[in-house]
């Protein structure tokens, strides 16, 4: 019989539940397993906070968003820091891991998660890591489950602001989620049919978004605009700053969060009404698309196979239209953003959505 222990950790997303399934299910046909269920992701590896879980504690959740076991995050950098709580958390989680008897731990999380995955597979525990996230930034990997189902829900905002945005002859600009990666934007942008673009890795400038603004007056005699603005845009003078000086320009005063920011320039610049929209954690929640729920019951059953193989220390992945896994090694501690020259982005650009650049 096999002990997996399962744990969600980091920011949610729609499908969690549906891959959680995915791997109990197809662990039950696959071979013998009992399931421990870790409360709030690491947090509860570190406190010892978990519980046996039955099969039909699985039932009826491919379509519930969140996750059913909780998450929190713990951020790796804290990981090794033994001073601040006075807890040794890798050495509690390795205690706690061989107290639940486990013979491999499932974790679902993002790249802070997967960090710390490779940092326990490094110290001997068999561990299998499965790529959320609505940010679609985890190396390795085409796609993240969550991803598309934000795509959908930010698609229905940038959608439903152009009627109001028309009525109104406004600037609409819409702040949509992401991290540090322009994907979600960039689909919605173009799901949606944004005029504007905005990613942190094509930062922008004001004059060139101004120009873009009066050319579509100009040329289209359009006096609306949306600009969808990932939340981690930058213009060119904050991506010129080292990380720290970044960090401590936006946490300085009178700094405006990007969004509020490009509004009242281009209210100023071009004399029409700007106003800004954003939908914020609702990108995040309710159920998962058909997409997602395919995609986390895929990844879970890989998962599932890999605990059957042994085969620990590996990351679940899609490259192509495949399921995969690459060594966790490899993924840790890289970020998957959007190249200036994805071909995204360049169809984009024929499509006369300006990047702001
Ligand atoms: O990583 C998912 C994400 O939603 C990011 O897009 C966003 O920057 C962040 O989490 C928000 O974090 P929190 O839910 O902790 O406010």
């Amino acid at each position: 019989k096999r002990r997996v222990g399962i744990l969600t950790s980091g920011g949610d997303c729609p499908g969690l539940n549906a891959a959680i399934r995915g791997v109990v299910h197809s662990a039950y046909n696959l071979f013998d397993v009992e399931i421990v269920g870790i409360a709030d992701g690491y947090k509860g590896l570190i406190e010892g906070n978990y519980k046996e879980m039955r099969r039909e504690d699985f039932d009826g959740i491919l379509t519930l968003g969140g996750t059913i076991l909780g998450t929190s995050r713990q951020p790796y950098r804290n990981m090794r820091k033994i001073e601040e709580d006075n807890v040794d958390k890798v050495a509690a989680m390795k205690q706690n891991y061989r107290k639940m008897k486990l013979d491999c731990l499932v974790t679902l999380g993002g790249n802070g998660t997967h960090k710390t995955a490779n940092l326990l597979s490094e110290e001997g525990l068999n561990v299998i890591g499965l790529p959320k996230t609505i940010d679609n930034d985890i190396w390795g990997t085409d796609v993240t489950f969550g991803f598309h189902t934000a795509v959908d829900i930010a698609t229905e905002v940038v959608d439903r602001i152009h009627t109001t945005a028309n009525s109104h002859g406004r600037i609409m600009v819409i702040e949509l989620m992401g991290n540090k990666a322009g994907w979600l934007t960039l689909y919605a942008g173009v799901a949606g049919g944004a005029d504007v673009v905005l990613i942190p890795e094509i930062p922008y400038s004001i004059d060139a978004l101004v120009h873009a603004v009066e050319e579509r007056i100009r040329v289209k005699k359009r006096k609306f605009s949306i600009i969808a603005v990932a939340e981690g845009a930058m213009n060119l003078r904050e991506a010129a700053m080292k990380g720290k000086e970044r960090a401590a320009f936006r946490a300085s005063e009178p700094y405006m969060s990007v969004s509020y920011r490009i509004a009242d320039q281009l209210q100023q610049a071009t004399g029409l009404e700007s106003r800004v929209v954003v939908p914020g954690h609702f990108q995040r929640g309710g159920s998962p698309s058909p997409y997602d729920r395919v995609l986390a019951t895929r990844f879970g059953v890989q998962a599932a196979k890999l605990i059957k193989e042994e085969r620990y220390g590996m990351a679940v992945a899609q490259i192509g239209s495949i399921v995969t896994q690459n060594p966790l090694s490899e993924v840790a501690g890289k970020t998957k953003l959007v190249p200036k020259d994805h071909q995204m982005v360049e169809f984009a650009r024929c499509m006369g959505i300006a990047f702001g650049d």
